[in-house]
Formats: structure tokens, sequence, C-alpha cells
């Protein structure tokens, strides 16, 4: 019936995630609110680590990509699960900080690393920065040359997968703002750039090529190109690549059309692929990365918000309007992300309604499903919008001048607020 594990019904017929009833929890918080269910998360982040354990005698290290859902309690869930952070700006690398994240596992990303973010990554001691292009190398190179200091460097890669299509195809993902692409030479003449420098290391390769796939064999044929490119860089420039980022992008699942695959299954594939080429090659087996965000953290949240309103168009459709929408999940305006809704107290009632829900927004498409089946809903209402951990949060905004929502973390029955409700007061604080 769920779409994900942490959720369950009671006897009273109402929602539960983590051991709690979502009714009790939008009560005592108050609606919009994200809940996250922190066995969930630490679940999937041991999942990770243990495939490396598993299948590739232990040899590599997953990084949470903390723009999935970037706060400091996350932060500290990754330390504890002994897990890296994947970062793309400052203002991640300033959350890791405050949480106390050892700064050596941080790995800074981004197309367009400011003069002043790179200052902040090695000051806070980031563990590599992956280059994105040679604009970047070469600012990188001499702000660290100023600063008396050297850093390890990754190259981010086009590696001409493109994973987003029914059959993946391995060309034509030349057109994109990030990295340097393979088919043109230019990752090669990078790789030689990055070797007359002084302050930098260059001793990883990194590529990414996409989200929510489904598929493994995309991620595969991703690790084999990699790998011929890593061969080619130690035959030609003597260059020994030791570790090799083979990026996030694992799916979810959103409803019950979606069907991922155990994340175990990646490294167990990926593995024997990358152990193949090594021995092919004669080259040191590498220290492998992987960057999981949505897997990490989607499933893991939901979100709740009141019924304030309910709009019945004869032969159009029925409006059921929420407290929250897209300043709280922008996904379905953006990208028309399917989300599985449910009416959080009748959650053992059949889904016999269709309705659209709209969000608060001065904005016709402020919608956050679209016709969706749902048990009647009347005005009062708890509703529960599932796998909303991932994006939600981290992308959310102040349209409207509305507050963003508390963020709860529930664990075995208890609950305990991880990011506070903002204010009038905090919508105000920077106007002049
Ligand atoms: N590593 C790199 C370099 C990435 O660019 C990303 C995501 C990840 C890791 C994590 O991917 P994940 O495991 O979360 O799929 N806002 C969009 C998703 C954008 C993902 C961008 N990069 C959404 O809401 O669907």
């Amino acid at each position: 019936m769920f779409v994900n594990d942490c959720l369950n019904v009671n006897e009273k017929g109402h929602l539960t995630i983590g051991g709690c009833d979502t009714l009790d929890l939008a009560k005592e918080y108050g609606t919009p609110l994200y809940v996250l269910d922190e066995n969930v998360i630490k679940e999937t982040c041991r999942s990770y680590v243990n495939s490396f354990k598993k299948f590739y005698d232990g040899n590599g290290m997953p990084l949470y990509a903390s723009k999935a859902l970037s706060c400091k309690e996350l932060c500290r869930i990754a330390k504890d699960e002994n897990i890296g952070l994947d970062v793309v700006s400052g203002g991640e690398i300033y959350t890791a900080l405050q949480a106390g994240f050892p700064m050596e596992k941080v790995h800074f990303h981004g197309n367009n690393k400011t003069a002043d973010e790179i200052k902040f990554a090695i000051e806070s001691k980031v563990g590599k920065f992956v280059v994105d292009n040679l604009y970047e190398l070469e600012l990188l190179d001499k702000i660290a040359g100023d600063m008396g200091k050297k850093v390890n460097i990754s190259f981010r890669i086009k590696p001409g997968v493109d994973a987003h299509t029914h059959n993946f195809i391995r060309t034509g993902q030349i057109d994109s703002k990030f990295g340097f692409a393979l088919e043109t030479g230019e990752a090669f003449e990078a790789a030689k750039e990055a070797l007359k420098l002084n302050n930098v290391t260059l001793n990883e390769l990194h590529c990414h090529i996409g989200s929510q796939i489904f598929d493994i064999d995309p991620f595969v044929t991703a690790a084999e190109i990699m790998m011929d490119f890593i061969a080619k860089i130690q035959k030609e420039l003597n260059v020994t690549i030791s570790e090799l980022n083979l990026g996030g992008g694992f799916g979810i699942m959103y409803t019950s059309k979606d069907e991922p695959v155990p994340y175990e299954n990646y490294m167990e594939k990926v593995s024997v692929a990358v152990k193949a080429k090594s021995a092919e090659y004669g080259l040191p087996v590498p220290f492998i990365y992987i960057e999981p965000g949505r897997s990490i953290v989607g499933e893991a949240g939901i979100t709740l918000y009141t019924v304030g309103g309910k709009k019945e168009i004869p032969n159009v459709r029925t409006y059921v309007s929420i407290d929250g929408g897209m300043t709280d999940n922008i996904r379905y305006a953006l990208y028309q992300s399917d989300y599985t809704v449910l009416n959080a107290g009748k959650a053992d009632k059949e889904a016999n309604e269709t309705v659209t829900i709209a969000g608060k927004c001065c904005e016709s498409g402020d919608l956050i499903q679209e016709h969706t089946k749902i048990a009647e809903v009347e005005v009062g209402d708890t509703l529960a919008v599932l796998s909303t951990g991932a994006y939600n949060y981290s992308m959310a905004s102040n349209y409207n001048r509305i507050p963003r929502p508390a963020m709860v973390m529930v664990k075995d029955g208890k609950s305990r607020v991880i990011i506070k409700r903002e204010s009038y007061e905090d919508l105000v604080k920077n106007d002049i």
C-alpha cells in the first residue's frame, strides 16, 4: 500500500512514521511540517557502506550529496555513519563545519566556485576539490599558492553516458554545463595542464551521469569509460589516478510505479567492471567514491499539510488547498514530479476521490499533484505527501514571504525538532 518502509497505519487508521502518529505530529508542531525517519536514513547509509565491504574489499566510501538536504543534523548523521560529504557551495561547507564534520572527508563540487568560496574551502581544510573547468583549475592553483597550500583535486568528466533515455546512450552529453568532455580531448588536455601546476595534486577522476536512475547498466558503462581514461593518463602521462568517484543518482520510490533496485546491487556490478578493467590494464584497483543524495533521505521523509479549502469545479476538477505548496516542494511545478498523497487520518480508507492538491502561492502552477486519488478529503484534514526528504527543504523558498516549515526527526515513537520553523521576524531580518 505504501511507497516506503517507515510508514504504517495505527489502530485509529492514522498514518504513522517512525512509530509516531502523523496527526499527533501535526498537532504538536503545526503544519506544514517536514518529518524524517532517522532509522531509514541510517539504514540506507549502512547499506551503502556494507556494499563496499561486501563487494569491493571495503576499498571505497559513500559521500552523502548534501544538496539533497543540507542541515547540521544530516551532517552529524553522515559523520556518525563514517561517510563523507559532497558539497556544492560555501553555505554547504559552512553547514558541515558548524556540525563538526571531519572536513578531510568533504568533496567540493560546482561549476562556478567563486574565489571567496575556494579560499573558504582551503581554510576549512576541505579534502578534495572537484575541478570543473580550466579557469577554475588556474584560479585554484593560484589561490592555494598564495595561501601556501597544496590541494588534492579531482576532475569532473563528462563520460558521454546519457542515462535519462529509455535505452541509455553513450554520446550526446557534450551539451552540459558540468565538467570536461572526453570525446573532444578536453579532459586529457586538462590533465596535462594540471601536471604543470605546483599547488594541486590530481589523484581522482569524477563523473555523475544523472539523477533518479533505476538502471545499473549506465553506471557500469560510465565506470568502464572512466577506467579507460585512467589507463590513458597512466600510459601517456605516467600519472596514477588512484581514486574514482562515480557520482550519485540512484532512483527512489515516489509512487508504486517506481521500482528502485536494492542499492547494494550497484556496487556489486560496478566492482566487477572496475576490477576487470584494472586487471586488463595492469592498474591498481582504485578507491571508489559514490555520491548518493536522494536515496539517503528521499524515502525517509514526508510532508504534512492541513487542508484549508476545497473547490469543486463541475466537469473540470476539484482543488484541495493546503497550507504549503511550491515554497516547500517545488518539484511538481518544476519537473511535474509524481508523488503519493495520503489523507493521513484515513490511511486505512480507500482512495476514492480524485483531486488536485494546490498550494497557497499566488501562482496557478503552484500545485503538488494533479488528478491524484485520495480517501475523501474534508477541510481540516491532514494530508501527507510521501518521499519528500530529498530536494524539498533544500529547494524551498520564501516566495510570497511564506516562512519555511519546521523539520522533525522521528525514531522509535519519539520526535524532536531538527530545523525550526521560520518566523516572520526571520523573513525580515536582512531587510534594511
Ligand atoms: N553528485 C553530483 C555531482 C550531483 O550533481 C548530484 C546531483 C549528486 C551527486 C546526487 O544525486 P542523487 O543521488 O541525489 O540523485 N533537484 C533535482 C535533482 C538534482 C540533482 C543534481 N545533482 C530534483 O529535485 O530531482
